[in-house]
């Protein structure tokens, strides 16, 4: 699999009541790739990139293999890299320096007891060689890339204090910071307003261009995934409809589901635009 940095094969996850949630999904990643998966709420998106780092609760089971060939990263895996087959320690240790994970819901990610700020150095501490001086320096930079204003009153909020958009940007930060070679960002725009929107899929363009880092860019929002990725899957009820480059996927499938999906959000657009920029056009 020597290019390819992931490579999902197979993978089906159930409910211990016999329930498919995942069916049979195989797709590769490349090195420097960014991966888009789209699909409608419910399809198994999140589902698909927990399974992918080891995220799942014990309930459910996990069939299939995911491999994983890091260039950078020192750590010996087993069983030819497959993270389904990695200890608890192991996948704890890729998670902080091989792969960065933007989660759906940013609030589970971070310790309701502890500020933010400190969280983040602590992040910094446990995967970087620098002092806590550079950590700490290197977080109120963070926060103000990340556009978020004042950042010495942010880094001493609790969780609960910012909200869902502004942890989910710090978690961005926090991959960026991390430069790992796989960042898996579920639904990462989603919880904010069109201009942090747009700041933050530029920032996520300026990692994956100049540190070449490869990306699952997890999204219902189409014109998102339009703008980043470079493959896209096309997820519906657990399983992948179709999967092809952005110029397939966008221009030229002929499957009736993913048409479907460009169509509606094309009419969405149409609708908005008509409303509120009667003279704008949009590309998809
Ligand atoms: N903890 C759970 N227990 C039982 N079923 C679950 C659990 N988590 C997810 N599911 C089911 O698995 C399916 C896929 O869920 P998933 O969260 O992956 O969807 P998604 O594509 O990420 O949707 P969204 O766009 O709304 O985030 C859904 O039918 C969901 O109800
Ligand atoms: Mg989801």
């Amino acid at each position: 699999m020597n290019n390819k940095l992931l490579e999902v094969k197979n993978l089906t996850v159930t409910l211990d009541n016999g329930k498919t949630l995942l069916n049979d999904i195989s797709f590769c990643l490349e090195h420097h790739q960014c991966l888009g998966i789209v699909g409608e709420s419910g399809c198994g998106k999140s589902l698909t990139s927990k399974a992918i780092i080891g995220l799942l609760e014990p309930y459910f089971s996990v069939q299939g293999k995911v491999l994983f060939n890091p260039k950078q990263s020192k750590i010996t895996l087993q069983s030819n890299g497959d993270l389904l087959k990695q200890n608890h320690e192991t996948l704890r240790h890729i998670r902080g320096n091989a792969i960065s994970a933007i989660l759906q819901h940013p609030m589970n990610a971070f310790d309701p007891l502890y500020c933010i700020g400190n969280q983040v150095v602590e992040t910094l501490l446990a995967h970087l060689t620098i002092s806590k001086k550079q950590a700490i320096e290197k977080t109120l930079t963070m926060i103000a890339d990340i556009g978020l204003n004042d950042p010495k009153q942010i880094f001493k909020k609790y969780p609960h204090q910012l909200s869902g958009g502004m942890l989910q940007r710090i978690m961005i930060g926090i991959a960026l910071m991390l430069e790992p070679e796989l960042i898996i960002a579920d639904e990462p725009t989603t919880a904010l307003d069109s201009i942090s929107q747009l700041h933050i899929l530029q920032l996520l363009k300026n990692i994956k261009q100049k540190s070449k880092t490869a990306m699952i860019f997890i999204s219902h929002d189409l014109s998102v995934i339009h703008h980043i990725a470079d493959h896209i899957i096309v997820m519906n009820q657990g399983q992948i409809i179709e999967q092809g480059s952005c110029d397939h996927i966008f221009y030229h499938s002929k499957n009736d589901y993913t048409r479907y999906l460009i169509d509606t959000r094309k009419q969405l657009l149409a609708k908005f635009n008509d409303v509120i920029h009667p003279n704008r056009l949009e590309t998809i």
